[in-house]
């Protein structure tokens, strides 16, 4: 979480930063600040509780000019969201310093630099790098020296971005942790956390590994090993362009996310899936030819969407390839022990590729008996892919809306792709594996069809703006979308929404059922159907409204106290992702009736890189 942009350039630097941060803002949205090194050699530093926005209504009323700088845009941890707590923090007005992660032992060094004599003017852990850094150059170290040192004094996981007074033509950056890639110019050099965040300026990167410090001048940079080792580095041209993260026609970047799933999951299949051959190996890498026959059970390991995700995968596992399947939450996974079976895949999703709990899961699983770990991954460029022995990309392109909506639906069918090519190693039959390739290839125009219930599903949640709870229920995989449809809700409409599996409910949230609380339920025509409809029956009975996304097919009528909404059939073994896009829709317009902060709700961020 927090994003940093940082660079030397040919020209006045305020602008640059200022877009960068604009993209960065899915990182974190309490406040904003920039930092410049100024003409008349001064620091000069504004910042704003806050959105990026009021930074740059700041930056109309007091302009920065400087052609060295940083910029930040922070996710609260240490310290409240206040202006005093917004990066970037200095030192004596020599040093300024944006970050990003958690330095884990700031309380001791805090102690001792108050002792040294460094005042402190903030509760965050920040101030502490500032401060050292302050103290190796007052010690005679060169900006990149100080850095290095201080990052030797840091526990924790950390990016930092940091200019001096006393080195004004660098920016000099390091990474442990959190994201951090390097942008070559012409004439000029950037540092960022991502590489969106400085596509108006150059489409050429490089990504700094864990322990590396960059020294970024307006000549070239050089990268530096833990162990001080120069290392040289490979520029990778990016495909994106700054244009692909644009609103376009869309009101939201959640709502044009979600109008994108059929293009996204063509793309997720293209070149993959074919009606006629099975899906080739090397799909996920040269490896996987080796692994693949090997594989007797799966971990599955990830966090928010992309754990429902995983879920979802599950009943697809277990059911079409027959093997066993394990799901857990990755902050949980990291820290206990596990029965690993014999040949075990550890399989990761994620659609950024940083958040920190998936990549220290990947950590532990080193020490565990593993056969190989596989990442699905939205992000080339990302953490999680390049620590995987086995990668399959999703090709839903840069998501915005902090609510993951195409990132999830192109990790299922990624998902299916990994649970074709077991079940193809395990002799499932080639007729019904051929059907599953076509239910893929299918899948996009059923989507485009389910996206056609838009003005139904906006109608109906007027009707939820009102409502402080909803019950989300499913049975089978649906279980999982049900809780993907609660979060999707409760992420952006601030109301408070549980899935339940269908036949729990008479275990306990049955008690809640009144004629204030809205039961969502994910119906499809399916072998559970006649049981899910007692358990409709049972809602219905105590006076719940309920709210039934029926698969066509599915003998329900509208009537009282009961909302039957058809979706469209067909999708087979992908019923689950076809029944995900209407609760999007539903999240999504009761958000916008809420006027609740859609693409940036409150409290959260798009990538988790705390723990
Ligand atoms: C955050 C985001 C979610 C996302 C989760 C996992 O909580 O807001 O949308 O599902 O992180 O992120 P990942 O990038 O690993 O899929």
């Amino acid at each position: 979480m927090c994003g940093i942009v940082g660079g030397v350039a040919e020209r006045n630097i305020q602008e640059i930063l200022l877009e960068g941060l604009r993209r960065l803002e899915y990182r974190g949205y309490d406040s904003a600040g920039m930092a410049v090194l100024d003409a008349s050699q001064k620091i000069e530093r504004r910042r704003r509780v806050g959105k990026v926005a009021g930074l740059a209504q700041a930056l109309v009323d007091e302009p920065l000019a400087g052609k060295v700088g940083i910029a930040h845009t922070r996710w609260a941890t240490h310290g409240a969201p206040t202006e005093h707590n917004a990066h970037p923090h200095v030192s004596n007005d020599r040093v300024a310093i944006v970050h990003n992660g958690i330095i884990e032992n700031h309380a001791v060094l805090r102690e001792e630099l108050i002792q040294l004599g460094y005042p402190f003017v903030s509760e965050t852990d920040t101030e502490v790098a500032a401060h050292r850094i302050a103290f190796h150059l007052d010690s005679g170290a060169d900006l990149l020296a100080a850095v290095q040192r201080t990052v030797a004094e840091l526990e924790g996981a950390y990016a930092l971005a940091v200019i001096s007074l006393a080195d004004p033509e660098r920016v000099v950056a390091c990474r442990n942790g959190p994201p951090l890639v390097v942008g070559f110019g012409i004439g000029e050099h950037f540092v960022a956390s991502d590489v969106q965040a400085l596509l108006p300026v150059t489409q050429r990167f490089t990504f700094l590994e864990n322990g590396e410090v960059v020294d970024v001048r307006r000549d070239g940079i050089d990268i530096y090993a833990r162990d001080g080792r120069r290392v040289e580095r490979e520029i990778h041209t990016s495909g994106l362009s700054a244009g692909a993260t644009d609103r376009g026609q869309y009101r939201h970047f959640m709502q044009k996310e979600i109008f994108e799933q059929p293009y996204a999951i063509s793309e997720t299949l293209e070149g993959r899936v074919h009606s006629e051959r099975p899906i080739a190996p090397g799909i996920l890498g040269a490896r996987a030819e080796d692994i693949l026959p090997r594989v007797s059970a799966v971990q599955i390991v990830a966090c928010g969407t992309s754990f429902h995700a995983g879920l979802i995968a599950r009943y697809w596992l277990e059911g079409i390839v027959g093997i066993p399947c394990l799901v857990e939450v990755a902050s949980e996974y990291r820290y206990r022990k596990h029965a690993v079976l014999p040949n075990t895949l550890f399989l990761t999703l994620s659609q950024s590729g940083e958040t920190a709990d998936t990549l220290a899961a990947v950590h532990a699983s080193r020490d565990e008996n593993y056969l190989a770990r596989l990442s699905i991954c939205n992000v080339p460029e990302s953490s999680l892919v390049r620590e995987s022995e086995l990668v399959l990309l999703t090709h839903a392109g840069p998501e915005i809306g902090v609510a993951s909506t195409k990132a999830f639906t192109t990790q299922l069918v990624a998902l299916m792709q990994v649970v074709l090519l077991l079940a193809q190693y395990r002799g499932v039959n080639s007729e019904k594996l051929q059907s599953f390739r076509q239910q893929l290839l299918h899948l996009p125009s059923l989507i485009e069809a389910a996206l056609k219930l838009d003005p139904v599903i906006m109608r109906l949640s007027e009707r939820f703006v009102e409502r402080g709870h909803a019950l989300f229920l499913g049975r089978g995989a649906f279980y999982p979308v049900a809780m993907e449809g609660a979060l999707k809700l409760k992420e952006i409409s601030y109301i408070h929404a549980e899935a339940y599996p269908a036949g729990e409910l008479k275990h306990g949230p049955l008690a809640l059922v009144d004629a204030d609380m809205p039961v969502i339920v994910v119906a499809p025509n399916n072998v559970m159907l006649e049981k899910l409809k007692s358990n409709l029956e049972e809602v219905r009975a105590r006076g719940g409204e309920l709210f039934v996304f029926a698969e066509a097919g599915v003998s329900l009528d509208d009537g009282p106290g009961m909302n039957v909404i058809g979706v469209p059939s067909g999708a087979g073994a992908l019923t689950p992702v076809l029944m995900t896009v209407p609760l999007q829709l539903l999240a999504y317009h009761t958000a916008v009736f809420k006027g609740t902060d859609v693409d940036q709700p409150r409290n959260l961020a798009k990538s988790v890189t705390v723990e």
